[in-house]
């Protein structure tokens, strides 16, 4: 088992990674598990209203499940919801073995049980493993923040979400919350790369027992290339006989974050399945990842809602 304090220790549960085959879920300040690794279905697989149901999704995100993704990313925003439910009804696997997650909108105005109604709807399921606030943006005051938050805590009570929690929050977010909230967020999903590693958030997580989750860990070999981390990326690949995706994924692992990452291509998909649990970054591999991270900044979403130099 993974906790959310425990990053850089050799492994939570003591057992060294080689010997294992996948890697261990990590528990949340509510109790329940979440797997550490995630498909997700955005964005690059976004749909626009009114279009068709998309065939190649639904075959991919069932073959994702098939190679033993358990952890699948969705959102109202993202518009196949539908694929997603539909893929988890054609798949073998059971729906109890599956950890899903859907969002409601960041910036819509909008009933929140209204919303989360839709989503099941569309999903065709009964509950979800995880409800987010894709945003905090929707919000004009602390008071609308506040209440959405606790439309949240009701649909956990009512046990349609098993967890509740945020993304793309900073901490002056998330402490707006914690004044009323009678149920602290579980996680905050947040894009995270060595490009934007946002100061001292991960610190204020850790201190307030709320899990990190990633999203676009692949930026500096998707969207900035030739960044100051490329060539040690490399020498760590070929170290551990790795892609470099490799690398940028267990570079979140090795720092106790949840991650999640997306391809189009069930090879690499599988690859990841079977190689990242057999290898581990050492404490100092990861820090001098992290130091030449720091020497850029890039936001690859949500870009009108900060700063260029926002390193927040
Ligand atoms: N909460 C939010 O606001 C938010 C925002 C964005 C994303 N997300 C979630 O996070 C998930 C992952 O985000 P992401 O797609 O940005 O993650 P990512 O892991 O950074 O990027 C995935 C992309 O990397 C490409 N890739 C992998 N290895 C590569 C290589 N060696 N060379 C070139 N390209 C390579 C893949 O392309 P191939 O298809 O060729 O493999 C895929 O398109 C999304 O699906 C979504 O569920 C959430």
């Amino acid at each position: 088992m993974n906790l959310i304090g425990a990053a850089w220790q050799p492994d939570a549960s003591g057992v060294s990674p080689k010997q294992q085959s996948s890697i261990p879920p990590l528990r949340l300040n509510d109790g329940n598990e979440i797997p550490m690794f995630a498909y997700g279905l955005g964005t690059a697989n976004k749909k626009n209203d009114g279009a068709p149901l998309d065939t190649d999704l639904i075959e991919l995100t069932k073959k994702a499940i098939d190679i033993g993704y358990r952890h699948l990313d969705c959102a109202e925003g993202y518009g196949n919801e539908e694929e997603l439910g539909a893929a988890v009804k054609a798949s073998a696997v059971p729906r109890e073995e599956l950890f899903i997650t859907t969002k409601i909108s960041a910036t819509k105005k909008q009933s929140t049980f209204e919303a989360f109604d839709a989503s099941l709807s569309r999903l065709k399921l009964e509950y979800v493993d995880l409800y987010l606030l894709h945003g905090p943006w929707f919000a004009d005051s602390e008071q609308e923040l506040q209440q959405r938050w606790a439309d949240m805590e009701a649909i956990r009570e009512s046990g349609r979400a098993k967890s509740i929690g945020v993304s793309n929050f900073l901490q002056e977010h998330i402490e707006v919350l914690l004044k009323t909230a009678k149920v602290p967020p579980a996680i905050n999903q947040i894009e995270f790369h060595p490009y934007l590693q946002h100061l001292d958030l991960l610190v204020f997580h850790r201190q307030n027992n709320i899990a990190v989750s990633c999203y676009s860990p692949l930026v500096p070999i998707t969207k900035a290339t030739d960044g100051p981390v490329n060539q040690l990326w490399d020498q760590l690949a070929k170290k551990y006989g790795v892609s470099e995706s490799e690398i940028g994924l267990r570079w979140c692992l090795d720092q106790g974050l949840v991650v999640l990452t997306t391809s189009s291509k069930p090879q690499r998909l599988q690859k990841y399945m079977s190689q990242l649990p057999c290898f581990k970054l050492t404490p100092k591999e990861v820090a001098d990842i992290s130091e030449l991270g720091r020497q850029k900044h890039f936001r690859l979403f949500w870009t009108s809602f900060f700063a260029p130099d926002d390193r927040r």
